[in-house]
């Protein structure tokens, strides 16, 4: 059984997943004005992976006996000046995320939940994953500049991203 506490904890970070969701479902909205589509395909995969974070731990917390209370959830952000600006954004969002799981981590720890901690193990692997994917995007956006071709070589790259459901846990 998890303990009050945890739950709440856990609760908040699906809501945070769900979040990362609603958010990039709005950045894809973005590139979509831009006729970006490996960008818009990019996000898509993205939507995909964070609805799968949040209902892995949906599942999780029904597994070890616990309530999950779903909140309401923030309205994103809707407005950027360019695609350098969107990943600038989703790397802070992402290391906002990181951040977020290491604090349900030292929850998880004072409450001696060695099954939470184990389990919440995959999240801390797949947030340095996210991190370094989002800061390669990155990288190569601050290369090409104002360059519109180049821009459009990355957008090819791009839409060759797929998703693969994670196992989690
Ligand atoms: Fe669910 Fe992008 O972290």
């Amino acid at each position: 059984m998890i303990s009050e506490k945890m739950e709440q904890a856990f609760n908040e970070q699906i809501n945070a997943e769900f979040y990362s969701e609603y958010l990039y479902l709005s950045m894809q909205s973005y590139f979509e004005s831009l006729n970006l589509k490996g960008f818009v395909n990019w996000m898509t995969v993205q939507v995909q992976e964070e609805h799968a974070h949040a209902m892995g731990m949906f599942n999780y917390v029904h597994e070890r006996g616990g309530k999950v209370e779903l909140q309401a959830i923030d309205k994103p952000e809707t407005k950027w000046n360019s695609p350098l600006e969107v990943f600038e954004h989703v790397l802070r969002h992402e290391e906002l995320v990181t951040s977020k799981i290491n604090a349900l981590m030292d929850v998880a720890e004072e409450q001696k939940d060695r099954a939470a901690l184990s389990f919440l193990d995959w999240y801390l692997k797949e947030q340095v994953e996210e991190e370094a994917s989002v800061g390669g995007v990155l990288a190569t956006l601050k290369l090409i500049g104002d360059d519109k071709k180049a821009l459009l070589m990355l957008d090819k790259d791009l839409a060759a991203r797929t998703f693969v459901a994670p196992v989690i846990g």
